[in-house]
Parts: C-alpha cells; structure tokens; sequence
C-alpha cells in the first residue's frame, strides 16, 4: 500500500514540518514510518520509507516534493546541457542514510522488507515536465522529437536506479519494485521503443530477488512490462486479474488491484469488491493482494485493516 503514511495520524506526528525529504534522510524518523503501517496492519511485506525522487534529489538536479502535489523541479530537463546537472553519484556516501534505514529495518522487521526505485519514464516525466502533469506532452515531445537525448536521459536514469536498487539489496532488502506510474500514458509502440529497453536493463541486474513492476492504466502494456523480466506485475483496478492473466500469459505473479477510491465508500461498500476481487483470480497461485495505486490521504485506516484481515481469511495460503 503505497503512501501509508498520508492517511495515519501517527505519520503526521512524526514526519515533520516542510519537505518529505527531510524525514527520508533522517534514519531514525524513516525507519519509524515504514514500522508504522506494519503495526496498524496485519501485511506480509513492509516498503521502505522513501521516495522515487530521493535518489535524483540526491544528485543535485534541484528537485523537492511539495506538499499535496509532488515532485516539482526549479530548472526542468529540456537540453543536453542538463545532463550535466544530473551526475552519477555513489550511492555509499550520496544514499548512505538509506543504507542505513534498510539495515535498521531488517533487524527489527519480522516481514520482508521490499526495496523500490522509480522506472526511467516516470522520473523522466517529472523532469521534464518539471511538476506533475495529466498530458506528459513535454516528455512525450522530447522522447519522440530527440531519441537521442532521451536514450541518454533513460540511461543515466537506469544507471541511477540501479545504484540504488543495489546498495538497498545488498542493506537486507528482500525484494525490488520498479515504479512505472506513468507509463500508461503511452501507446504501447513507443513503450517498445523508447522505455521497455531502459527497463529491462534495470531488472536484469537483479536476477537475484524478486522483481515487481508497477504502472497505472497498463492494461494495454501488461505483457511489455512481464517481458521486461518482471517476476510480478502490478495491476490496476481498470483491467480484472483474470483479463491480466491472459495478457502476461501467465508467466507472472500479479499484484492488486482494489480501486483505492472505493475504500471511501466505507467498508460496507468494499467487501464486496475484495471478495470479487478474490473471485477474479479465482485461486490462482501467484496473486498478491493489494490496491491498484497509492493509499489516498482521506481512507480510514479502520477499512485497510479490515481488508487486509477479509484476505487473510478468505484469501489463499499466505506463503
Ligand atoms: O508507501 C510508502 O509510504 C513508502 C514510501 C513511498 C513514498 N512514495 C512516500 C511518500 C513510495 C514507495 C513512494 C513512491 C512514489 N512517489 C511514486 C510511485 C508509486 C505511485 O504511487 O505511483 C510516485 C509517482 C511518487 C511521487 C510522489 N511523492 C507523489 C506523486 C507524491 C504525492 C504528493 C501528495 O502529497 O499528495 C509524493 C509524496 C509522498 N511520498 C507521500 C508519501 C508518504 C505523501 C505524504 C507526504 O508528503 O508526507
């Protein structure tokens, strides 16, 4: 359950005033609000507290997350020029507060801790559109008018993912997940072309855990984002798990895909949906249970317990 954190009261006590960057640096205050869904909720994995700018914020690019928006850069990517801005950094001394935030999570977790990174497309998208954008016109303009420049930007990108990836592995982390949110705002030709490449060289780096893949409205990209060399594939709430299946040709476990929305509509209205959600998949050996996107700061915590204890009790075997 992707940004826990915005709708539990006892995030807001420890976050702090001003940029989330703040707390993510701060190891004792990271570790403390990836344990505080774990306590809330009966999970069977836990994601570290960070997010997928931390590493291109740490590069020096002149990026910040604001409140209640998102990442938001000064200068946005828009030349060759700006390469520059973005150096490969070593993640041992640029992410050590990460490093050390992983290690103190594994000793204290007693479930798997998953490490993530954000996809070359999705941060490509923030900087260059320099804020969060409904159309991606700028990155789509520059991917298909500069392949060039953006082969080299998804380069330094993935290299960037890599890093970070890494150093959180070899902390403890059991697992990696590749964030792609963007990604559904592509026709799936220009998937094929200008983004699968940048990501299947991330995920062939990490044949030694299990790799998860995530994206929103990918119900057209699905089977790209399994073949990239994803163990399991995040699915959104638009495309069932059964139509899903079909589409990774069942070479992958799939991840969701509850409709985040709905949990607004109080637990009497989500039942259901967990139980046609359960349904959809129908036994099936790899499903993992989740929403389809992020927690939305207004849902009660009380409706994701009760979700996570309706899987756990009419799911199948947790393994
Ligand atoms: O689940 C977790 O809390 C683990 C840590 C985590 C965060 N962001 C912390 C966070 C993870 C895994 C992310 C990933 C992330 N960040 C993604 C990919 C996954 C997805 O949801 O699509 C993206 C696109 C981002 C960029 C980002 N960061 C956005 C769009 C926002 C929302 C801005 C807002 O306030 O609504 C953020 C901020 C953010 N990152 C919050 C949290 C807990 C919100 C609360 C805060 O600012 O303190």
């Amino acid at each position: 359950m992707r940004q826990a954190g915005r709708s539990l009261p006892e995030y807001f006590g420890v976050r702090g005033e001003g940029t989330i960057l703040d707390a993510i640096r701060d190891p004792d205050r990271a570790t403390e609000i990836t344990l505080q869904p774990i306590r809330r909720y009966d999970v069977d994995a836990a994601i570290l507290f960070s997010d997928i700018i931390t590493p291109v914020w740490a590069t020096g690019f002149g990026i910040d997350i604001t409140p209640g928006l998102g990442p938001e850069c000064e200068r946005p990517f828009r030349t060759a020029d700006d390469l520059k801005r973005l150096p490969m950094f070593d993640p041992e001394t640029a992410l050590d507060f990460q490093t050390t935030t992983v290690k103190e999570l594994v000793s204290e977790l007693e479930v798997p801790l998953i490490g993530f990174a954000g996809a070359p497309f999705t941060l490509a998208a923030y900087l260059v559109e320099g804020r969060p954008s409904k159309n991606h016109d700028k990155v789509k303009s520059l991917m298909i008018s500069d392949p060039k420049l953006w082969d080299q930007l998804c380069e330094r990108l993935a290299d960037i993912a890599i890093a970070t990836l890494r150093a959180q592995v070899d902390a403890g982390a059991s697992a990696i997940q590749l964030f792609d949110s963007w990604a559904g705002t592509l026709h799936p030709d220009h998937y094929r072309r200008f983004v699968a490449p940048h990501s299947e060289r991330i995920m062939a780096a990490f044949t030694d855990v299990p790799r998860f893949h995530f994206g929103v409205n990918t119900g057209e990209l699905l089977d790209q984002m399994a073949d990239v060399g994803a163990d399991v594939v995040g699915v959104d709430w638009r495309t069932p798990l059964a139509t899903a299946r079909e589409r990774t040709g069942g070479k992958v476990a799939l991840q969701g895909n509850l409709d985040p929305t709905l949990c607004l509509a109080g637990w009497e209205a989500v039942k259901p949906e967990v139980r046609r959600i359960l349904a959809d998949n129908a036994g099936h050996p790899g499903h993992i249970f989740n929403l389809g996107h992020g927690v939305l700061p207004d849902i009660d915590p009380d409706v994701l317990a009760r979700v996570v204890d309706l899987v756990h009790a009419e799911g199948t075997a947790r393994g």
